[in-house]
């Protein structure tokens, strides 16, 4: 896992989750902080270990760490955060020594984790779409009700 850690200590990917968290201070709905990257890593791993997909943990945590990290470029300059994350976590990959095709897997996930077709691929993109779902506790959310998720996308149930 020492590329995953060395994700954690890039100075983009610091930098960038400072700007997230002073963003969203004031925000009621989910946030998209190291908590959120972190529940996504695991319930991604946890399927991962479930299915027997087999998928690299290092890959896994790298696009749960990555996929929201553009987050503040869509607050500050409208770029739709698929892109702005995938942009942003090309540069650290590469950094952390991650290979051209570790690369391609994981920034193609994190591209697609906000579309639907997604939701029922049996890769990392896949894997990644539903455990970013999963992570969100609508059952105890305080906004519940003014949240513009749809009554069957919120989580109002624990699934076992
Ligand atoms: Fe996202
Ligand atoms: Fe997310």
């Amino acid at each position: 896992m020492e590329r995953v850690n060395q994700i954690c200590r890039h100075p983009l990917w610091t930098e960038s989750v400072d700007k997230i968290r002073e963003l969203e201070r004031d925000r009621i709905f989910c946030k998209h902080d190291v908590a959120h990257c972190l529940d996504v890593a695991r319930i991604a791993y946890i399927e991962n270990l479930e299915r027997g997909l087999e998928i690299p943990k290092e890959r896994i945590y790298a696009a749960a760490l990555l996929h929201d990290i553009g987050r503040h470029l869509q607050y500050l300059e409208g770029l739709p955060h698929d892109r702005g994350s995938a942009m942003v976590a090309e540069t650290i990959l590469v950094d952390c020594g991650f290979s051209q095709d570790e690369r391609e897997e994981i920034l193609s996930a994190i591209l697609q984790h906000r579309t639907q077709e997604t939701k029922t691929k049996e890769d990392l993109a896949g894997l990644l779409y539903r455990a970013d779902k999963a992570s969100r506790s609508c059952l105890f959310c305080q906004a519940q009700k003014a949240c513009n998720w749809s009554q069957e996308k919120k989580n109002l149930t624990l699934k076992g």
